[in-house]
């Protein structure tokens, strides 16, 4: 039916139709200004962590490349005399490739990347059986951890079997997993019986995760005892923490606190501040013990407000050195921060945690710490510290930094996807 309007109302019409054309104009131009405001927020940030991918991606592509050109399965680590340098599976860092290719398969939804990580995972299988070091917590929870949570069920097994290796460590007199074996090496040299190093806490993670997946309470127990002795053993009271703690056998008395990779007994060793941070943030996740998170806190707060904390938010390799500014970084301590600090991010004070693991991981994403495309030995990160006192690893790049800078921008995509509307 045809609506027929009269001059009056055709004037009216016109009026209304040119009224509306007016607010519709204002509003579509409003509409387009908060449009582009948002879009312009979401390019600056997810600009920073595109761009951080595609970097990320065509140094792993480098560093692929050149392991299957060799026709060999090869576990990088470092860089040493101009040359990469590659480890055995039984090494304390043989889980952070497979976990860096993991990590870019999550971040790009590239299945090329799961295709490697899954070979790269798998070539390190038998490290689920290896008791004589602590470390099998991290390795297996880096590699197969990560797998599992991205949907390879049958990893299951090998964090199973690895949590039973990394239990034969505790010492139920003492109440802590021993890190370290005393009977060679530099190891048997310091007069210890029972070393425990901070790093330890991070082994805890693969526990927590074994008494989820089996149902079974002991390695769950095991982890909150060790969790609970460190922070009352490990930590002095402005929250800055020993690097080892070397207990009795016999009685659990505590003989030593020492250093082996700080520049002292008394001083803070950044990479131990930070394994310390992340543990407790983790610890406090699996568990819900406020104690854990107010650890973790604390002990930020120890590196926040420590005069040698540099304006650049990258620790030198220990607070307390005597030549800093002279003195090297550790980049791998700062990724380990910012990583640490998205998730303490997620339990309370969002903006203050998150804004400074994004301050953190803006100066490691800068050209003082990122490195080139193909330079570094094609890792991403330069300047970190594998550990002065031995005289190793000093100003390099080191596969546990790219390791949790790329956890940590994973966790930052999706802190950010999360405070985004969803319409
Ligand atoms: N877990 C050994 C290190 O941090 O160097």
């Amino acid at each position: 039916m045809q609506l027929k309007i009269t001059t009056k109302e055709n004037y009216r019409y016109h009026k209304l139709v040119k009224m509306n054309s007016h607010k519709l104009y204002y509003l579509f131009l409003s509409l387009l200004i908060i449009a582009t405001s948002c879009s312009t927020n979401t390019t600056v940030k997810s600009g920073f962590i595109q761009e951080n991918i595609q970097f990320a991606i065509a140094q792993e592509k480098l560093q692929v490349a050149q392991i299957e050109k060799s026709g060999k399965i090869l576990n990088p680590r470092t860089v040493k005399d101009g040359e990469v340098k590659y480890i055995v599976p039984d090494d304390w860092t043989s889980g952070f490739y497979p976990g860096t290719m993991w990590y870019i398969y999550e971040l790009t939804g590239d299945s090329t990347w799961r295709t490697y990580a899954r070979k790269y995972t798998e070539a390190i299988d038998t490290i689920k059986y290896m008791t004589w070091h602590h470390d099998v917590g991290f390795m297996v929870q880096c590699s197969f951890g990560n797998g599992l949570r991205l949907g390879e069920e049958k990893y299951k097994e090998v964090i199973l079997q690895s949590a039973k290796s990394l239990s034969t460590r505790f010492r139920p007199v003492a109440g802590i997993i021993q890190s370290w074996n005393v009977d060679k090496g530099w190891q048997s040299e310091r007069g210890w019986e029972c070393p425990v190093i901070i790093d330890n806490m991070m082994n805890l993670e693969l526990l927590f995760n074994a008494t989820k997946l089996s149902g079974d309470s002991s390695f769950y127990k095991i982890a909150v005892s060790h969790a609970d002795k460190t922070m009352k053993n490990h930590y002095r009271p402005d929250y800055s923490c020993y690097h080892v703690v070397d207990y009795s056998l016999a009685d659990g008395s505590i003989r030593n606190k020492h250093t082996a990779q700080g520049f002292a007994h008394e001083s803070a060793w950044a990479r131990g501040q930070a394994w310390g941070i992340y543990g407790f943030a983790m610890c406090y996740r699996e568990t819900k013990d406020i104690q854990y998170l107010r650890q973790a806190q604390k002990a930020f707060e120890f590196v926040v407000n420590h005069k040698n904390f540099p304006s650049d938010f990258v620790p030198y390799w220990d607070f307390d050195t005597p030549k800093i500014p002279n003195e090297p970084r550790d980049a791998s301590s700062a990724a380990i921060l910012a990583s640490a600090l998205y998730e303490l991010s997620t339990f309370e004070n969002p903006e203050y945690y998150k804004g400074w693991a994004d301050k953190i991981m803006q100066s490691l994403a800068s050209p003082a710490f990122r490195a080139k495309t193909g330079e570094n030995g094609n890792f991403i990160l330069m300047h970190s510290v594998g550990s002065i006192p031995h005289g190793n690893e000093i100003d390099v790049p080191l596969n546990y930094a790219d390791y949790y800078f790329l956890e940590a921008l994973k966790r930052k995509r999706d802190l950010e996807n999360m405070a985004k509307p969803t319409n």
